[in-house]
């Protein structure tokens, strides 16, 4: 007769118990879309340490590198604003040797990699076989080139397929 007023609050705690762990993984699927951003856009772009590190060259604080008075690509929004239906044209002050894009083969032409220089530029994947790109790509393989990152030339094709958006 002792034991049955210890099992009622016994009773009602295990109740709570899943209540308790939906409230848990609630509080944890709120957490992440937070923190890690959508496929397909600027922003998974710029989640990988080796887009910001293109400012190391690309941005006047990089220059005498042999990029300098090229496009800045120092924050996210000047890496699509500066490259985006941009070329070397864009760029007369770029003292370049080995530029593969053109006003008619622009760095990046929204919603169609395969007229987009820029890759060719940094993914070998895509310079291979383009004779005036494998020269570009040279200055930036393999330490500043994007293939060996894993995931990061699908995310950049990706977010120009999806017409390279702010
Ligand atoms: C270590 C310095 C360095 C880093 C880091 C670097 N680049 Fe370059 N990049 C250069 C140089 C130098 C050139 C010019 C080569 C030439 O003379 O044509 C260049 C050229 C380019 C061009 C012009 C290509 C053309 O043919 O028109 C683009 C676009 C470019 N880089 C994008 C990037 C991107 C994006 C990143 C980051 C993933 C990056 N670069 C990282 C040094 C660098």
């Amino acid at each position: 007769m002792q034991t049955m007023p210890n099992q009622r609050p016994l009773r009602f705690s295990l109740w709570l118990l899943p209540l308790l762990g939906l409230l848990l993984l609630a509080g944890c699927g709120d957490d992440d879309s937070g923190s890690t951003p959508e496929a397909g856009t600027l922003d998974k772009v710029w989640s990988y340490d080796r887009i910001k590190a293109c400012a190391d060259c690309h941005s006047p604080a990089g220059g005498g590198t042999g990029a300098s008075n090229g496009p800045d690509l120092s924050t996210p929004a000047k890496f699509r604003n500066n490259l985006l239906g941009a070329s070397i044209d864009s760029y007369p002050g770029w003292n370049t040797t080995q530029d593969c894009s053109t006003t008619s083969f622009p760095w990046i032409t929204e919603s169609t990699p395969n007229k987009s220089a820029l890759l060719a530029a940094v993914s070998w994947k895509w310079a291979e076989g383009n004779t005036n790109c494998e020269g570009t790509y040279s200055f930036h393989q393999p330490n500043n080139a994007i293939d060996n990152v894993p995931g990061l030339l699908a995310d950049l094709e990706l977010w120009i397929e999806n017409g390279a958006n702010p």
